[in-house]
């Protein structure tokens, strides 16, 4: 067999493969808007790209191995492969080691450090191999160009990094430490998308709401102060957040919820675990009923809000007992959407090392029982829906021939048929729920994409 080598040329077109979170989705748009300032465009549907970048994942299991196939499955019969650049958490954690494992690929670019891709690109033409993990603080957001894409809806970045050092997870390690993007970038940001057409617009961070910053007048404001400045925007209606941490939800941001007509009636609040030793060993710093009094207050502000979470099951050392204490947990607050995961021991973190790790079957068991009560309370939650109207933002087409798909204001999928095109405002009366997703009446065209 022919060595596994790249053929260095100057790319004309480019595909990014975004795996894991929505801040990799966010990540992987601006690659793409790098790229495109180059003259670089994506390649089309079904045809191989010069340029591919694998923007990886690292928060749980065979993440790395995932990176070794996929890099596989780009090589040619001739034994040649596209230009490869490895990014994302994956690259940040062992992109020394992709290097010597994986010769076909040709830059690695950790999540900080992506706007510096263009450059290694040039070097990786001449074929020099470049490796770039620096966590540079807030310099990569300066220095990416400005946004274009157009869409309906979008993500912007406010906030990165963590601190909490929750003992299982890899993001303090991959993300770095908690940065928040300045007040008048994200203006300007905002401004921006939704000039390019977006109706409604996500704030991510690992920890969205522990952003902080000033405003033009020199005003401290959380992300609560942040959310109300966007929602004045002219053309922003739909404003969302994720991911939260129970530990730095502000009295604002509850208030927020009942207030701005923007912001959306919907949570994403994880918990994790319900029992409160297993929280403590995750080093969660909060207790199963802080947060379940901090969702009470969060109803009280808005009683149609939809809670999300996230659990993992098996942490090590959590019995049966342990366990059953999320189920009483899921059974109280009922969510209408959530995550749940068997724990992956990450490589570096505290709990990779701890005893008692969890047999596989145990935890399959664990999962099971979960998940089926969290799809319960999601359908039911669907159901309750039923014979309500309410505005639905388009987003694509649905799986048949004059179908569309939409959000409801609490992120349910809502599906019609009746005329329509991406980005317009339906207002729909719910008739059927499904698990996933629900019928909708078209009552009105309220507006359509500009
Ligand atoms: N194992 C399993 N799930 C994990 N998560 C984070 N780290 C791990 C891990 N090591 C889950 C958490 C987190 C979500 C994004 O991924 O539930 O909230
Ligand atoms: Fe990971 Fe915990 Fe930080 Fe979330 S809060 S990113 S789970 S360390």
């Amino acid at each position: 067999m022919k060595p596994h080598t790249t053929s260095p040329k100057t790319p004309r077109t480019y595909r990014v493969k975004s795996f894991g979170c929505q801040m990799n989705v966010y990540d992987g748009e601006r690659m793409g808007e790098l790229l495109a300032e180059k003259g670089i465009v994506p390649a089309p549907e079904g045809e191989e790209a010069d340029l591919v970048v694998l923007n990886t994942c690292h928060i749980r299991e065979k993440a790395a191995e995932k990176v070794y196939s996929d890099i596989g499955r780009l090589r040619r019969e001739d034994g040649t492969s596209p230009l490869i650049a490895v990014a994302g958490c994956v690259a940040q954690a062992e992109g020394e080691e992709i290097m010597a494992r994986a010769p076909a690929v040709s830059m690695v670019v950790g999540p900080q450090a992506y706007h510096r891709l263009p450059e290694m690109l040039d070097k990786a033409v001449k074929g020099e191999r470049a490796t770039d993990t620096d966590m540079p603080a807030i310099a990569k957001f300066d220095q990416l160009p400005k946004r274009k894409r157009r869409s309906p809806t979008a993500f912007l970045t406010v906030q990165e990094g963590c601190d909490k050092f929750c003992t299982y997870c890899v993001v303090p390690y991959t993300r770095g430490a908690e940065i928040s993007r300045p007040y008048s970038d994200l203006i300007d940001e905002a401004h921006r998308l939704i000039e390019a057409g977006a109706r409604e617009i996500t704030l991510l961070g690992q920890n969205v709401n522990a952003w902080s910053g000033e405003d033009d007048k020199g005003r401290r404001l959380g992300l609560a102060g942040l959310i109300r400045a966007l929602a004045k925007l002219d053309g922003m209606e739909r404003i969302r957040y994720t991911t939260s941490h129970p530990n730095d939800m502000e009295d604002d941001l509850i208030a927020a919820h009942g207030e701005v007509a923007e912001l959306m009636p919907y949570l994403h609040l994880p918990v994790q675990s319900g029992n409160n030793r297993v929280l403590k060993a995750m080093n969660r710093a909060h207790t199963a009923e802080g947060y379940l009094r901090l969702l009470e207050r969060f109803r009280e502000a808005r009683p149609d809000i939809a809670l999300s979470g996230d659990f993992i099951v098996g942490f090590p050392g959590e019995t049966e007992a342990e366990f059953e204490d999320t189920l009483r947990l899921v059974d109280e607050v009922r969510y209408a959407a959530a995550f749940s995961f068997k724990y992956s021991p990450r490589p570096g973190t505290p709990a990779a090392t701890m005893d008692n790790q969890i047999a596989k079957e145990v935890m399959d068991d664990r999962l099971q029982r979960l998940q089926a009560r969290l799809n319960r309370d999601q359908l039911a939650f669907n159901q309750a829906s039923v014979g309500k109207t309410c505005k639905v933002l388009v987003e694509r087409k649905g799986k048949h021939e004059g179908q569309w798909l939409g959000k409801s204001p609490w992120l349910q999928s809502v599906w019609f048929d009746a005329p329509a095109a991406i980005g317009d405002m339906i207002e729909a009366e719910l008739v059927e729920a499904g698990p996933n997703s629900i019928r909708g009446l078209v009552r009105e065209r309220v507006a359509s994409f500009g």
